[in-house]
């Protein structure tokens, strides 16, 4: 379906549906059995993150890597044509990531939210790399909750009251945060898993680039290097078009509400969180965090 045709949709909110105790849209979950069957192949990259956690900055880093720095070709297609997102399901004729996957010819970069149990064994079978990107719950949250008010194809969030309940939860699609993060974090040592933070990337974006160069076994000259951090900068990244997901109709993102491309900042929690909601928060946070060697930074 062509972009101009997307114009005309009107979406309704998304019926949810809980896969494995962990929710899902029902689109998701109809189709289930398929992404669950999904044949990944051994040269595919999958970037895997919780929502919001720098995934479609990764993306485009990679892409920049693959492509040896050329920005025109970097610009091919929109982000979500040029790395299919495996488990997201859409009415036809709008395309699903299956579709577009199995389309693809290879090497693919894919995309998912899955939690690590819920990933397609292929994906292990395959012994395929992955970057997962992980970032603090605080600001995760926060973006989460301008995403689903702007994003018509994820569920209303309610109020920033109710929002901070209900991450804290896991009632969002893909579940909770703080399995995610530790779910990942266990499976690293056992596969090709490269595991990074946001914070870590803002902070240090040519130290973190230069480490995924390692990862994918890449070289590029300094120049190239000194593009792919400018190309990928927030603010360079704000105005393409092709990451910045405003080629969508705002029948579906509406960036008016907010924009994909927010802040980029960690640390924008503070703006966000009581003194009460915070301490509750960290209370919360040590309990479901306890025993694990997972820390994060809440700003740098
Ligand atoms: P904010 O809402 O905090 O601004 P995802 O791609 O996983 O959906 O994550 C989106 C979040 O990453 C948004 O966070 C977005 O602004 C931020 N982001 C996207 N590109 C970025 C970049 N180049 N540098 C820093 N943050 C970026």
């Amino acid at each position: 379906m062509s972009l101009e045709a997307m114009e005309d949709l009107h979406l309704e909110e998304p019926e949810t549906q809980e896969v494995n105790g962990i929710l899902m849209t029902k689109m998701i979950s109809d189709n289930w059995d398929k992404i669950w069957n999904f044949q990944a192949r051994p040269d595919d990259l999958l970037i895997a993150t919780y929502a919001k956690a720098g995934t479609t900055w990764t993306q485009e880093i990679v892409d920049m890597i693959q492509n040896d720095g050329d920005v025109q070709r970097c610009q091919r297609a929109n982000t979500f044509d040029r790395h299919p997102f495996i488990e997201w399901t859409l009415p036809p004729p709008l395309n699903s990531g299956l579709d577009l996957a199995n389309k693809m010819p290879s090497p693919r970069t894919l995309k998912t939210h899955l939690p690590v149990q819920m990933l397609p064994p292929s994906f292990w079978e395959e012994n395929a790399k992955i970057i997962y990107v992980a970032r603090n719950a605080k600001d995760c949250l926060v973006s989460y909750y301008h995403f689903s008010r702007m994003n018509k194809m994820v569920p209303d969030p309610g109020t920033w009251e109710e929002y901070v309940e209900t991450f804290k939860a896991g009632n969002v699609l893909w579940g909770s945060w703080y399995d995610h993060v530790k779910g990942w974090w266990d499976a690293k040592d056992q596969h090709p898993i490269l595991y990074l933070f946001y914070e870590d990337m803002k902070e240090d974006p040519k130290r973190e680039i230069e480490k995924i160069l390692k990862f994918l076994e890449k070289d590029v000259t300094e120049e190239v290097l000194n593009k792919i951090i400018y190309h990928t900068s927030f603010d360079v990244m704000k105005q393409n078009p092709m990451a910045n997901y405003t080629t969508l109709p705002a029948s579906i993102m509406d960036h008016s509400i907010s924009p994909f491309m927010r802040k980029g900042m960690p640390g924008d929690w503070k703006n966000y969180f009581t003194v009460a909601q915070n301490e509750e928060f960290d209370k919360d946070y040590q309990k479901k965090m306890e025993g694990s060697t997972l820390t994060f930074r809440t700003e740098i």
